[in-house]
């Protein structure tokens, strides 16, 4: 039986062994997919225990991103570029290192707003810790021309920017009101809508009636900046698609299928939130 996990600290809230448990009982796969809790001082064991064969590989979530990435024999060219791990899978003897939350999010945009990429010239993206790593290189992937990265810390957003090339520009939050007017998308990647807070005086009006906005967050599933966005007239597309298609390339490459987001699997984990 071909095993596989989520590891984390804490990790009992995690989705994804509904998610992956869900796949393999809809292709009929004798397989499992475990949540184990694994704090920092205890991951090398783990990954002695994954390199021994026990398990063909899995996902790693908080805290355990970036120390994981230190561990792998090999790491995928983005996941090197985000600075975080989120799928192990064992080849060949070799513990290779990927991010998958890149996928995620254009998985999430090209299911549920179809050639969002096709005309957009300007994007603006709201925060810069490891969650806008992932999203930059998505819209590098997509070659969107000028974005705009946003961050309470300028520091911050004038590190990363630094760090992703050319085409990102660090401004501070206050700088949205002036930009917004030629962004085409707004892509959250803060905390900011989880635990009932929200963005103070984010100007969504001046952006154009065309402009798509979308969040990371998905507890709530809608955030304050989304039903803004939402009784503007805009476009809006939530987080939780992006959870469930990161789990994608993970799956395949464990189980050997890839698996299809459907909207019977969104409404089971929408049913936990
Ligand atoms: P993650 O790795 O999940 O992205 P992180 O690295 O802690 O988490 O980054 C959190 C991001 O949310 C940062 O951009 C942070 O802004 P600062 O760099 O200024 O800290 C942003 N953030 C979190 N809470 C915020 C708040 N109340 N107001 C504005 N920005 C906030």
């Amino acid at each position: 039986m071909i095993r596989a996990f989520v590891i984390g600290h804490p990790i009992a809230h995690s989705r994804s062994p509904l998610i992956h448990g869900t796949w393999l009982s809809t292709y009929g796969i004798a397989g499992s997919y475990e949540a184990i809790d694994v704090i920092p001082e205890a991951l090398p064991a783990l990954i002695a225990r994954l390199r021994a064969g026990e398990f063909a590989g899995g996902n790693v979530t908080i805290p355990l991103k970036e120390q994981v990435a230190g561990l792998c024999d090999r790491l995928d060219p983005l996941a090197e570029t985000i600075g975080a791990v989120n799928t192990l899978v064992v080849r060949n003897a070799e513990l290779r290192g990927f991010n998958t939350d890149f996928m995620g999010f254009l998985g999430n945009l090209d299911q549920n707003a179809p050639g969002w990429s096709a005309d957009l010239d300007e994007a603006i993206v709201l925060g810069a810790g490891g969650a806008a790593r992932a999203v930059l290189v998505a819209l590098r992937e997509r070659g969107i021309g000028t974005i705009h990265l946003l961050n309470r810390t300028l520091d911050k957003a004038q590190a990363l920017a630094a760090a992703m090339g050319n085409t990102v520009h660090p401004a501070p939050l206050d700088a949205f009101a002036r930009l917004a007017p030629r962004a085409g998308l707004v892509a959250n990647t803060t905390s900011i809508g989880m635990h009932g807070t929200g963005f103070a005086g984010l100007a969504l009006e001046h952006l154009p009636k065309t402009a798509l906005v979308t969040d990371i967050v998905y507890v709530p599933l809608e955030t304050p900046l989304l039903a803004c966005a939402r009784a503007l007239g805009l476009r809006t597309v939530d987080g939780l698609g992006m959870l469930l298609h990161q789990a994608v390339p993970g799956f395949e490459a464990w189980f050997g299928v890839r698996p299809e987001v459907t909207p019977q699997l969104r409404a089971l984990v929408e049913a936990t939130l």
